[in-house]
């Protein structure tokens, strides 16, 4: 016998607060489903949705000698759990890729660093959210970001204080709203015992704006200050460099921070960490690979740091899967498939910059207000009413993801030759909606 039950009533029977306020069909998901019924119906759609970056014919990018690689991976790499904290080998690849080769000096002149492997980057926002902060503080934001933050921002049981992601100031840096920055901090860590800042640069997603390194020392300037002036308030700058390899400056923050401790002294209550994550880098996006980097003077805190890190992981995920770590390994142990692999990342960040220079030229011949676009996968054009644009956009067949306070382009996903076509599309649709 089938009885009609009430979805209300059984959400409340069976599911606390907590989990009744979650909703959410993934709006970039929603619109790229939306791409491919238009191209299944013959359309000449233009695909600026996804967050994947795909070669001028459409087909996902993928770096060869990762899959090969992938491919000759030994039964125990395939089948065997890695250790709870990541192989050593690859915790140590970890640090490597994610700051880059100035980590031997940064070691030089007294900073310790440690790695946890995640289940890709997101994994380390998760275990810094998780284990940095307790339960009811808040997280400081720039107030652009992966919506994912703001997810796990709850998950983790935070709340977020937000800065500008633009200064709007003539003076000063126009990257850096230090001023709200620093009166930021300064509450923050007036009234919680700790600050965890994330900040994703270079490549920003979903804007494409990177810092320069003025920009960078402002930032690193305002954290120390920060621990400088609450020396029992713990100082946590977390740097998710998601798509650092496909900006200029993959590795500018490691040479901001060198620049800097060469000369002064790194307060005890500061810490950096970096996100680091083979998704875009590896192409290894569904792999789930990544790592939470540590840099501290104390090698003993860091090690420290890794043991809470790998209980909070064993808690919650167990372990980060192994064949992805034993992969990058064996990749960048071999000088010649590293090069190989640096070749095909070269070529790939080469799709995306001439892809970025036609369309920042075609947007700029208009006076639409496309955020600074430097490097990584994405453009954004800020506007009141996203959807509409994005519907305009879709009319004359180019998907875009509406998010919030404007629509994200995915660069990563229109193919050269169609560039053209989409920054007309997006110039009508501004017309058409805006004015
Ligand atoms: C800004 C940002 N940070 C981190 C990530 C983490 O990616 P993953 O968990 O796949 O490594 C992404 C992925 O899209 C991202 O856009």
């Amino acid at each position: 016998m089938v009885i009609s039950m009430d979805l209300g009533h059984l959400e409340n029977t069976f599911l606390p607060i907590e989990s009744r306020i979650k909703t959410g069909s993934d709006v970039i998901f929603a619109w790229y489903g939306r791409y491919q019924q238009a191209k299944a119906l013959g359309e000449p759609a233009i695909n600026g949705t996804v967050g994947s970056l795909l070669e001028d014919d459409g087909t996902l990018a993928v770096n060869k000698v990762v899959m090969d690689t992938i491919r000759g991976q030994s039964d125990l790499n395939l089948s065997a759990y890695a250790p709870l904290a990541g192989l050593p080998q690859f915790k140590r690849l970890a640090a490597e890729l994610a700051v880059g080769p100035r980590l031997a000096s940064l070691n030089d002149i007294g900073l310790h660093s440690g790695a946890v492997a995640t289940p890709g980057g997101t994994g380390a926002l998760y275990l810094s959210a998780r284990t940095m902060l307790a339960v009811g503080d808040s997280i400081l934001f720039r107030s652009s970001r992966w919506s994912p933050y703001d997810t796990l921002a709850s998950e983790c049981g935070l709340t977020i204080s937000e800065w500008p992601i633009l200064s709007n100031i003539e003076e000063g840096h126009p990257k850096v709203a230090l001023n709200v920055l620093e009166e930021e901090l300064g509450k923050l860590a007036k009234s919680q015992e700790r600050v965890l800042a994330w900040l994703n640069d270079p490549a920003h997603n979903p804007t494409g704006l990177s810092l320069d390194s003025a920009g960078r020392e402002l930032i690193l300037d305002a954290f120390i200050d920060c621990a400088i002036s609450n020396p029992n308030v713990g100082v946590t700058l977390f740097l998710d460099t998601a798509y650092a390899v496909y900006a200029d400056e993959p590795y500018g923050w490691s040479e901001t921070i060198h620049q800097k401790f060469s000369w002064a002294n790194w307060p005890e209550n500061l810490l950096i960490c970096w996100g680091f994550s083979a998704s875009k880098s590896h192409t290894i996006y569904g792999m789930r690979c990544g790592a939470i980097v540590f840099l501290h003077p104390s090698e003993d805190y860091v090690n420290r740091l890794g043991e809470v890190c790998a209980v909070t992981g064993r808690g919650t995920w167990s372990l980060a899967p192994r064949l992805p770590q034993s992969t990058l390994v064996d990749i960048h142990n071999d000088e010649l498939l590293a090069s190989s692999w640096g070749d095909e990342k070269g070529r790939l960040k080469k799709l995306l910059s001439e892809r970025r220079s036609l369309f920042n030229k075609k947007m700029a011949e208009s006076e639409i207000p496309l955020m600074p676009s430097d490097d990584g996968y994405f453009a954004f054009i800020p506007c009141d009413d996203p959807v509409s644009l994005a519907e305009k956009a879709a009319e004359s067949h180019l998907y875009v993801v509406p998010l919030k306070g404007g629509i994200r382009i995915g660069l990563c996903s229109i193919g050269f030759d169609n560039i053209v076509r989409a920054t007309d599309i997006l110039k009508e649709s501004w017309v058409s909606v805006v004015g």
